[in-house]
């Protein structure tokens, strides 16, 4: 048996209950894990709304860290006892324990303690792939400026950190001063209070009135339009969620009329779909952890039964870094 977090019905956290449930052996291609941590996301908050839909019951949760206790057949990249950390759908690691596809679970360097392993794995893949692979046509090279939104937060932080390992300008934006101040700590080179600051005008100041060549936005509806404004001529709109809501259709004609820029909405779990892609990201992840050059900050620690007030923290912009809950 195995307690976890589950929604019966979409809606709010007062939906997320602690439930007993029973775990059986990992069938073909699976394996049972122990979790030691489980990592909080936004995705979770989309889950739980029914934004994102999946079948219900659900037991919440797409990251989580802990020890291999049984392996199915045909899984030969992980053994009992092992060390593991994972972002994987489907969502199930608000859990003691839980039966899962391997594919994305990736083996955890010793030096890796398991909550920063569960509050890095989905963040970092994310920061990963965000910076390294969603690229304006003529790429990224050192002294770049990009716009990153809510910089202060769990992908944020780790992206401050990844981008000046890159060597890239990373012009964070965020909810208040003091949030403002983690981002520029963490390699930022400039940082916007956008509830105060207008980041268009302030955008066009730092870079000289030329714009970035790529907005990385999770904000969605609150920030599409402007961050628009903000890009250079054949600039990158990277879309990647949607902490304001969805973003509203619009006339494709705009990107003309805006310096012919391009627009993209990326998901993760395109990137990790193969398990070679998965490791070869991972591997990536675990280098830049394990060198010092991204330091995973654990700002929220929750035991997993107060998951609900996590979500509520988490939606009412009271986080910073990333969040693990506790089993
Ligand atoms: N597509 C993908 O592959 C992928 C993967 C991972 C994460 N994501 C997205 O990346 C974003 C960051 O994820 P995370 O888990 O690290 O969360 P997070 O950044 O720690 O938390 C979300 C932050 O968004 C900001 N925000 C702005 N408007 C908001 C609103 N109306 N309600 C709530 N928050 C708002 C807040 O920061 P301020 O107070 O500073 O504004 C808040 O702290 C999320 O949108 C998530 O969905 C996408």
């Amino acid at each position: 048996m195995s307690k976890a977090i589950q929604i019966q019905q979409y809606g709010g956290p007062e939906q997320m209950r602690l439930v007993e449930l029973e775990v059986g052996a990992p069938g073909p291609g699976e394996i049972r894990i122990r979790h030691q941590a489980c990592g909080l996301n936004f995705i979770d908050v989309y889950q739980r709304t029914g934004l994102y839909s999946n079948p219900l019951p659900l037991t919440l949760g797409m990251e989580g860290a802990g020890v291999i206790e049984a392996v199915g057949e045909g899984v030969t990249h992980l053994k009992v006892g092992d060390r593991a950390a994972y972002a994987s759908n489907p969502p199930g690691s608000y859990s003691e324990v839980r039966v899962m596809p391997a594919k994305c679970v990736c083996r955890l360097p010793d030096g890796i303690a398991f909550d920063t392993a569960a509050g890095m794995m989905l963040k970092g893949l994310t920061a990963q792939y965000l910076l390294q692979r969603t690229l304006p046509a003529e790429g990224l090279q050192p002294g770049d400026f990009v716009l990153f939104h809510a910089a202060a937060g769990g992908v944020g932080l780790i992206a401050c950190q990844w981008a000046k390992d890159l060597g890239l300008q990373l012009i964070g934006t965020a909810g208040s001063a003091a949030k403002c101040a983690l981002a520029l700590e963490h390699g930022a080179t400039h940082a916007i209070d956008y509830s105060k600051e207008d980041f268009v005008a302030r955008v066009k100041d730092i870079t000289g009135g030329k714009g970035v060549k790529v907005v990385y936005d999770s904000i969605g509806k609150d920030t599409f339009d402007k961050g628009l404004e903000c890009l250079r001529p054949f600039g990158l709109m990277a879309c990647f969620g949607n902490a304001s809501g969805p973003v509203v259709p619009f006339a494709p004609g705009i990107l003309a009329a805006k310096g012919s820029l391009y627009v993209t909405r990326q998901t993760l779990f395109t990137h990790i779909a193969t398990r070679e892609a998965t490791q070869a990201m991972a591997d990536e992840l675990f280098a830049v952890v394990g060198s010092g050059a991204v330091k995973i900050r654990i700002d929220q620690r929750y035991p997993l039964a107060e998951a609900a007030q996590a979500h509520r923290d988490l939606e009412a912009r009271k986080t910073t870094g990333s969040t693990v809950l506790m089993p």
